[in-house]
């Protein structure tokens, strides 16, 4: 399979999701919740991995797809190529505040992240890379990170984190946000890396995220030279939920380090 006909049929697959997002607003939503009252899908969330599914498999059948919305394959391991689908990474934004949300794909292959996608559907922008050959933010080749220290950082986070909560010490976090220079939150994962790869942000730490959040930045991020763990400084696995941090190096080892105590 050749790398660059893959990627260009990716992001052919992603603007054409993009434009029936966009074209969804004249449309009446329905919205329901999954897990929790806060958890909520649309039928545009499942409309767009439909779409993804139906095409992937028309053009490459031995593909396999891991999608959010359980249209694609149980994947139980990473072998061949895999597609990890978030249609629409900020569905709460996408809801409430129509901007702020995602698509945002990876595509592996044996276990190995080849190409990587994450499109800002309202900003119009595509940020992606390929394995080796460095990111690109449309069409223009993104810089490697640059070395941050806390006291000139803005880093992202959601808000949870810093009161009392289930996965980690929140007095750590109190005493990281006094440290920075500034904290954000925009209810995207996919866009918080986004930005992170971008140097918009220093670093983005979640309690828990899903592969699809992750996989699409994850490829970009490596090819930045931004350091992406769990917040037990391991590898991510992409078969589960995972604690999270992209960061830029230099505050990586110091926030892993000094900042957070998970339960
Ligand atoms: C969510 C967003 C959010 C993050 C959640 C994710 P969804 O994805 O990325 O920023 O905090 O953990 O589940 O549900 O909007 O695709
Ligand atoms: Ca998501
Ligand atoms: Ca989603």
């Amino acid at each position: 399979m050749n790398i660059h006909k893959l990627d260009k049929i990716a992001k052919s697959l992603i603007k054409e999701a993009a434009g029936k997002i966009r074209a969804s607003f004249t449309t009446e939503l329905i919205i329901e919740t999954k897990s929790e009252a806060n958890d909520l899908v649309t039928n545009i969330d499942k409309e767009t991995e439909q779409f993804f599914i139906q095409q992937i498999k028309k053009k490459f059948p031995e593909h396999r797809i891991m999608g959010e919305e359980g249209f694609g394959d149980e994947i139980q391991d990473l072998n061949g190529y895999v597609w990890i689908l978030d249609p629409i990474d900020g569905t709460m934004n996408f809801i409430h505040q129509k901007k702020n949300f995602a698509i945002s794909l990876g595509i592996f292959k044996d276990g190995e992240g080849i190409l990587g996608y994450v499109y800002d559907v309202m900003a119009d922008d595509l940020l992606s890379a390929a394995q080796g050959e460095g990111a690109f933010f449309n069409d223009q080749r993104i810089p490697r990170v640059e070395e941050a220290h806390l006291e000139q950082s803005i880093i992202s986070m959601n808000a949870s984190w810093v009161a009392p909560n289930k996965y980690i010490e929140h007095d750590g976090m109190i005493e990281l946000l006094r440290k920075v220079r500034g904290t954000r939150s925009y209810g995207s994962a996919a866009i918080e890396i986004l930005y992170v790869v971008m140097g918009r942000l220093d670093a983005y730490i979640s309690m828990r995220l899903s592969p699809w959040d992750i996989a699409g930045g994850m490829v970009i991020a490596k090819e930045v030279g931004a350091i992406v763990t769990n917040l037990g400084n391991e590898p991510i696995n992409l078969l589960k939920q995972n604690t999270f941090i992209v960061s830029k190096p230099g505050l990586h080892r110091d926030i892993v380090m000094n900042y957070v105590k998970l339960k």
